[in-house]
């Protein structure tokens, strides 16, 4: 596979990226099967609640829309507080009543093999994801592909690396963190027909620096976006400030 530089796009501020974000959603409502895979975490919740407006008040329909997301904290059910799908009903609504419909497709909170391959082959069925939006961890992960993941990897239960259960801390808290999750492959990723990856402050910046300027090498899970054909990537001033010159301002 060729290295693709994705589109990188250094905005203000991480509210900038919000109109951008709902562009991507409208964009995607125009596909004939419309499934879009959520990423969680704080870099999206603003998102989502923008997104919850928008369906809410019908200036993006709904009904077409199909959605997924990446990963799901290992026995988390989606209505279990701390998990993915709990996090993002919470945010957005509207994501909750698609889980009840049966339109949005919950990652199996199991991690049984053979609840990952129904859950794959599902995805498959609606068509794929056509829209993947992705943040980026500290330490580069990609959902929970951590550091040293190989990058033909589909749905696996994974063990969680010291600095993302250390970012998990105050979610959890006074409970410990859970140590596994099971969370979408780097090859899955790669099989969305869109990735739309976003970074918000300075914390992130040596990720992004290596995500855009290291090698593409599982030693950094998110460098593989370089690897695909039809990759944005959305950075306030902050996480951009590690990169030198050669990326265009947005
Ligand atoms: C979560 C996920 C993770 C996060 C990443 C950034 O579904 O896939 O890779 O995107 O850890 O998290 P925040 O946005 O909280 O900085």
């Amino acid at each position: 596979m060729s290295a693709n530089l994705p589109e990188v796009r250094i905005l203000p501020n991480a509210a900038a990226a919000l109109p951008l974000l709902l562009d991507e959603v409208r964009a995607l409502l125009r596909q004939p099967t419309p499934l879009l895979g959520f990423a969680t975490g704080g870099t999206f919740t603003a998102f989502l609640q923008a997104l919850a407006v928008e369906l809410q008040q019908g200036r993006i329909a709904a009904d077409a829309l199909r959605a997924t997301h990446l990963d799901e904290y290992l026995g988390f059910a989606p209505d279990r507080a701390g998990g993915m799908v709990h996090e993002l009903g919470t945010n957005c609504p509207a994501l909750l009543a698609m889980l009840a419909r049966g339109t949005f497709f919950p990652v199996p909170h199991d991690g049984t093999p053979a609840s990952l391959r129904a859950h794959d082959e599902r995805l498959q069925r609606a068509g794929g994801v056509q829209l993947q939006l992705l943040g980026i961890g500290r330490n580069g992960h990609l959902a929970f592909n951590e550091p040293g993941t190989p990058f033909d990897r589909g749905f696996h239960v994974t063990t969680l690396a010291a600095t993302t259960r250390e970012d998990a801390r105050a979610r959890f808290a006074p409970q410990e963190p859970p140590t596994q999750a099971v969370t979408s492959g780097i090859a899955t990723i790669l099989q969305a027909r869109r990735l739309v990856l976003c970074a918000f402050g300075a914390a992130k910046a040596p990720a992004v620096r290596a995500m855009l300027r290291g090698g593409i090498d599982p030693a950094c899970p998110a460098s593989v976006v370089r690897r695909h054909g039809s990759a944005l990537v959305l950075l306030d001033r902050e996480a951009a400030r590690e990169l030198d010159g050669s990326v265009a301002a947005g």
